[in-house]
């Protein structure tokens, strides 16, 4: 294990497994629907690509790219686009794809931001979730793993752009969290 690691919480065969039960759900949800993945960058970019493969229907993929205005670390849940989505969405089946919801302040506003484009339907997959972290009452439809407050690395989640490459879900050594690395 690399020194920057205190522990592993979730290994990359849980992992794999939660991908499959998600795939299977989603693709028995579905079934008789197009519909389009939306990935929300940075953080879902691994947890995208394993997804996908793991649905049995035609799906579409597009990104975007948001950053949350807000102070240092903590999220205001007022987001702008940095990058916005390459295909219309009217009359569309989306399912938000998200690498973890926290406080829920992001997925709030997104949620309200694409419904104003008017999608057929609007659902959201999440790998990781914090429920006792949250501040608004956000639906979340597909949640891959809870797990307690501990902030989490790995498997495209960082710490300061750094990490997302470990392929299992990581607590940070206490001197890593301090920028170290
Ligand atoms: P929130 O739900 O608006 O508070 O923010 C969710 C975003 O915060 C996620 O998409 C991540 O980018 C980031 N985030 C929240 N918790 C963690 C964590 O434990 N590790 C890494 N990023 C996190
Ligand atoms: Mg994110």
């Amino acid at each position: 294990m690399a020194k920057y690691v205190k522990e592993i919480l979730i290994r990359r065969d849980e992992i794999a497994a939660m991908c499959r039960r998600l795939g299977e759900k989603i693709s028995a949800d579905y079934a008789d629907r197009e519909v389009i993945l939306i990935g929300v960058l940075k953080g879902a970019y691994v947890f995208m690509a394993d997804l996908a493969r793991c649905l049995t229907i035609p799906c579409r993929v597009d990104f975007m790219s948001v950053s949350s205005y807000g102070s240092g670390t903590r999220s205001s849940g007022v987001v702008r686009i940095t990058k916005d989505l390459d295909m219309d969405i009217t009359g569309k089946h989306i399912i938000i794809v998200e690498d973890i919801v926290d406080t829920g302040l992001t997925l709030n506003h997104l949620r309200q931001l694409l419904g104003t484009r008017k999608p057929a339907s609007i659902a959201v997959c999440t790998a990781f979730d914090k429920p006792e972290r949250r501040k608004v009452n956000v639906t979340v439809d597909y949640v891959g793993m809870q797990i307690p407050d501990e902030f989490i690395v790995g498997y495209g989640l960082d710490f300061d752009g750094k990490y997302r490459n470990l392929p299992d879900i990581s607590i940070l050594s206490d001197d890593s969290q301090g920028g170290a690395q």
